[in-house]
């Protein structure tokens, strides 16, 4: 019987989800079907009874349901219980098991470029879900320290209050105190939304060294003003693409027990940004 996967969430038509699994299943002969599934945010528990109707075996949720999905699952991967949230969904006979990927997805560029995260000292825009998990990166990666900057400043203590608590290292700041200090990192990650809307680079890479790894999780448009203001200065770049891509391998290697085709997979991203 030929397996069905999803991704849900409200809104979901602009997902580029359907295009990358598609793509590897074709690529490794899979006879399998991935849908985009609009489910507004009341209607999540009947939405998920609907899929366990038609018997998927596999869907990933994105916004309004991250944090809500937690109540929906039968099973943790401790991915999910560190960064409260899930993404990923697999269903063996009916048992529901959450992962979350972002974290793995975050960190798989670092690990394919090979640029080593250990004693840096990072900076990080944003305090939001996706903050969270790329706090956990950090941690688990054993950088030196973290500097979580947040246009709300409470936002910001409560990550690093976490940082803390999961043995990194962090200070708070309002993002506007940043100011001229991109010199005093190794690595800067933007994590807020600054960007989706064409919008200028939310710090000043004035004082940037050469060779910074410069990290925007924004991936539409590819190239946003913060990472054309850090490529003029000579950082190296990693592209929001390239999260999004390591959480869909991510998910294909949760799902099929197999090694993901990578190639494939960025091939079809990259024609639909
Ligand atoms: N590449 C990938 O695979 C990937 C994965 C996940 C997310 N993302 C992208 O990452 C971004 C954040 O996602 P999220 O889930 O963490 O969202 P979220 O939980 O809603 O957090 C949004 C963050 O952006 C900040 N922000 C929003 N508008 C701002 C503005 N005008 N000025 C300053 N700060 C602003 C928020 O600050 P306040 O706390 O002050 O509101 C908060 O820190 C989104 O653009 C999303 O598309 C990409």
């Amino acid at each position: 019987m030929s397996k069905a996967f999803a991704v849900i969430g409200d809104p979901i038509d602009h997902s580029l989800s359907p295009n990358i699994h598609s793509a590897a299943f074709r690529e490794m002969d899979l006879d399998c079907s991935y849908i985009a599934y609009r489910i507004p945010k009341d209607e999540l528990k009947d939405g998920i009874e609907g899929l366990k109707k038609i018997q998927i075996r596999g869907f990933n949720v994105t916004i309004p349901h991250k944090v809500e999905m937690m109540k929906y699952v039968d099973k943790l991967d401790e991915s999910c219980s560190l960064i409260g949230a899930v993404n990923t969904v697999e269903n063996k006979d009916g048992v529901l098991k959450g992962y979350n990927t972002d974290m793995d997805g975050f960190l798989e560029p670092f690990k394919k470029k090979d640029i080593p995260i250990k004693d840096s000292k990072v900076l990080l825009l944003g305090a939001g879900g996706a903050a969270r998990a790329i706090v956990a990166g950090f941690a688990k990666e054993k950088a030196s320290n973290i500097t979580i900057a947040n246009r709300t400043l409470q936002k910001a203590e409560e990550l690093s209050e976490f940082s803390k608590k999961i043995g990194l290292n962090a200070i708070p700041m309002k993002i506007e105190d940043v100011g001229d200090s991109a010199q005093n990192y190794d690595i800067i990650v933007n994590a807020t939304s600054i960007g989706l809307k064409n919008e200028d680079s939310p710090i000043s890479f004035d004082s940037l060294k050469e060779n910074t790894v410069v990290y925007d999780i924004v991936y539409m448009p590819m190239n946003t003003d913060f990472i054309k203001k850090a490529k003029e200065k000579g950082a190296k770049i990693i592209f929001g693409y390239e999260m999004l891509l390591g959480q869909a391998v991510r998910a294909f290697e949760i799902w099929h027990d197999m090694e993901a085709p990578y190639n494939a997979m960025k091939k079809a991203l990259l024609g639909g940004v």
